[in-house]
């Protein structure tokens, strides 16, 4: 019978063993699985990780604030790096979505190496990885798949030369979840929904621009404060606003307005493979519509995804 503490105690035991004294870099995403697997490598070896943490200026509302300051609290050693301008930068004037997410995968690589170099000696990479990644083909879009097309490239970045260890490449979500909770790790990291590596970038239809990822920034936080408020979080996999490339009319006042449109998806899932579209209460809708309507400058037409995957995915690029 598999048991979280049984897990804990074998996997650190393991870890020990593997790394002793060397020293260990990983880069940490905010998610769930990021946040457990370095928890267990820092109780196997405490202070030889380093974690980074990155902003790469397409994370939620806060986001970056306050992951940081919960790793601060789970006793990790996490340098957090601002590069939100590199990565505007990287991505100006790219629509198309597999070129958005190579021109991300990059410059994350770029970022990281950087900060990789900055510790003595080390030999290790720590990664996040779920048995799902290891399977199946998230990867295709997912960050290991980014960085096996830069390996093709050649000229490896440094941090790719050093040993990978994944201690939870075995495990399902739900059991990443248990041993998280195993572990003490508070309820806000592990609760926490899915969010994809390039973030908001594939939440916005078309080109990257600061001004987009801000009104973009202030729905999302609209609608998933809502659905905390409402207790409505803990019922869906994964929630989210998707920004479209096109304008609408609408009235104000007596005035014409011409502005944007936003998208709110909420899905079911149990490991993203498929999902359903969650039947969120209509009066919640509505509530979500006009607070985002009446808040959020530019913005005057809300509509609700309500595809299920397959055919449709979950983020719309
Ligand atoms: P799709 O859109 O393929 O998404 O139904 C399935 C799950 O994967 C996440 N996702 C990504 N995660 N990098 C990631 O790290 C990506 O490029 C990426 N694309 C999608 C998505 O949020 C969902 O949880």
């Amino acid at each position: 019978d598999w048991t979280s503490d049984m897990f804990i105690d074998i996997t650190v035991a393991e870890l020990k063993e593997r790394i002793g004294d060397d020293k260990v870099v990983m880069g940490l995403s905010g998610g769930v699985d990021s946040s457990v697997a370095a928890t267990l490598i820092h109780r196997a070896i405490g202070e030889n990780l380093t974690c980074v943490f990155v902003d790469n200026g397409l994370l939620r509302k806060n986001e970056y604030e306050e992951v940081l300051e919960s790793y601060k609290t789970l006793g990790l050693n996490v340098i957090g790096v601002d590069s939100k301008q590199r990565f505007y930068d990287a991505l100006a004037g790219i629509s198309d979505p597999e070129t958005k997410r190579k021109a991300i995968g990059k410059a994350f690589i770029e970022v990281f190496d950087d900060e990789a170099h900055k510790i003595d000696g080390v030999k290790w990479l720590g990664q996040g990885t779920i048995y799902p990644d290891v399977i199946e083909s998230v990867s295709v879009k997912g960050p290991s798949a980014t960085i096996k097309s830069h390996h093709n490239v050649g000229g490896l970045p440094d941090f790719m030369k050093l040993s990978v260890v994944e201690p939870l490449n075995t495990l399902f979500k739900d059991e990443v979840r248990e041993v998280g909770r195993a572990l003490e790790i508070p309820e806000k990291i592990i609760g926490r929904h899915p969010f994809p590596g390039p973030g908001l970038a594939i939440r916005i239809l078309g080109d990257i621009t600061e001004e987009k990822v801000k009104t973009l920034q202030e729905v999302d936080y609209i609608f998933i404060q809502g659905l905390k408020n409402h207790g409505l979080y803990d019922q869906v996999w994964q929630a989210g606003a998707i920004l479209l490339p096109i304008q609408s009319v609408g009235v104000m006042g007596d005035e014409r307005t011409y502005e944007r449109v936003v998208a709110l998806r909420a899905v079911g899932s149990v490991d993203g493979m498929t999902a359903d579209w969650i039947h969120l209460p209509y009066d919640f809708l509505g509530k979500m519509s006009n607070e985002i309507i009446n808040r959020v400058k530019g913005v005057n037409r809300v509509v609700y995804d309500i595809s299920s995957k397959p055919p449709a995915t979950i983020e719309w690029e």
